[in-house]
């Protein structure tokens, strides 16, 4: 199989380090060849914090993937996130000679670089430039001004940066693998490819990706990107708020939140208990249901309300028709949906990746559902290239230099 046919997929997580192996098809859709994943040591809050272990462990996802899908990877697509990431929307502006022919590629990337020149922290760098709207001699709403007539050529962008050097560490350890790193993504910006469809996009949704170690969310509003970023709280935080709250060992908090927490509060009977059996060098344990569900209740409601509060800086969440998407590990709490409505007054639902084939049900699971957005992004990527000729990323990069 040729190797451009291959796209890979890689999140480092909190909780878990998944690989995805895509082939892209003829007919323009994607098949899942393989999905590889492994637990995720050396990683605090999506950003890595012990390189050696964590190096060790994506190399075990790797393998993982190589071997369910049968193919050697060399490249790869990776996601980042991390409470550094920070967006804002900008309008870039490119005044053009009277004589000018037609607007081409060029005036393109000249409005994009325009857009960019605003000062962000010294220590950060672009992540992404994402098209909102372009507009020509005041015209608005324009698609694509490529060949139109044009004086004044504007655009609106939503960009998206952070901290250089903690981008740089998950490529560094990528490409101490060795392996390629083919372009790096903001991790809701990979969801949203697999948990949205077009016609979800341009009605207006938020999707809110709630992993172990952050709550990654990005608002589009017309087809458009809006609003997006990272609060650094995960279910890691409802994790040990149980462990802490009901004085259990951590990973007897994390099974009972999984098999038995809610974030439903009153629906249990008065006095109703979950029972923890002894189990090496735990005693055992009987635990009030409804505290249970308190603790998990509290910090979703404290998570939502902090989001709330950091989107309704601007206006654009009561244009979100289409309502609220809730996706990784943490959307698996049960009534988390209905939290979220409760908070946000918008119908929310939980959501995961859709529109693979060869995609098996094990995986249409939220948790994937970032890595196997990389592998739709990195298709959307693909398809752009030849008709870029070399200005390429529809979603555009990193200004030359971060690696
Ligand atoms: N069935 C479930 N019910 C409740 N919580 C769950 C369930 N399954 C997984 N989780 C929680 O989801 C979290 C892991 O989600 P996910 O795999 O999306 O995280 P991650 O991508 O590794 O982390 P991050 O994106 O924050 O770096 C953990 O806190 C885990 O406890
Ligand atoms: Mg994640």
């Amino acid at each position: 199989m040729a190797s451009n046919d291959l796209m890979v997929g890689l999140e480092i997580g909190t909780s878990k380090i998944c690989v995805v192996v895509g082939e892209a098809r003829l007919d323009g859709t994607t098949k899942i060849l393989g999905v590889g994943q492994a637990p995720s040591r050396g990683v605090r809050k999506g950003e890595i914090v012990d390189f050696e272990t964590a190096m060790k462990c994506v190399l075990e996802a790797l393998s993982d993937a190589e071997t369910k899908s049968d193919v050697m990877i060399k490249g790869v697509y990776v996601g980042v996130t991390g409470a550094h990431i920070q967006s804002f929307n900008n309008r870039g502006c490119v005044m053009l000679p009277d004589d000018y022919e037609e607007i081409d590629e060029q005036d393109i990337e000249d409005v994009k670089i325009n857009a960019r020149e605003v000062s962000i922290p010294a220590q950060n760098a672009f992540l992404h430039s994402i098209i909102q709207h372009y507009h020509v001699d005041g015209q608005d709403g324009v698609l694509n001004p490529v060949g139109m007539l044009g004086q004044k050529l504007e655009a609106d962008f939503h960009i998206i940066h952070g901290v250089r050097t903690r981008i740089q560490n998950t490529i560094r350890c990528v490409k101490e693998l060795p392996l390629e790193v083919e372009d790096v993504v903001f991790n809701a910006l990979a969801s949203a490819q697999v948990v949205l469809t077009q016609q979800q996009k341009n009605l207006g949704a938020l999707v809110i990706d709630i992993g172990g170690g952050t709550t990654d969310f990005i608002l589009y509003v017309d087809g458009a990107v809006k609003q997006s970023g990272t609060i650094g709280i995960g279910g890691d935080h409802i994790t040990n708020d149980i462990s802490m709250g009901l004085r259990i060992p951590m990973a007897r908090a994390e099974k009972l939140k999984i098999d038995e927490g809610s974030v439903i509060l009153g629906n249990c009977l008065p006095g109703e208990t979950v029972v923890l059996k002894d189990d090496s060098g735990f005693a055992g344990k009987e635990v009030e249901r409804e505290t249970l569900n308190t603790i998990i209740h509290l910090r979703m409601r404290e998570t939502f309300e902090l989001l709330k509060r950091t989107l309704d800086e601007e206006a654009f969440i009561n244009f979100i028709g289409e309502g609220i998407f809730i996706t990784g590990g943490c959307s698996l709490l049960r009534g988390i949906d209905n939290l979220a409505e409760e908070i946000f007054e918008i119908p929310a639902r939980v959501a995961h990746a859709q529109t693979m084939s060869g995609l098996t049900s094990a995986f249409q699971n939220p948790q994937f559902s970032t890595a196997i957005g990389l592998i739709k992004y990195a298709q959307a990527v693909q398809a752009e290239r030849p008709q870029r000729r070399g200005f390429g990323r529809i979603f555009s990069r990193f200004l030359p230099g971060i690696r």
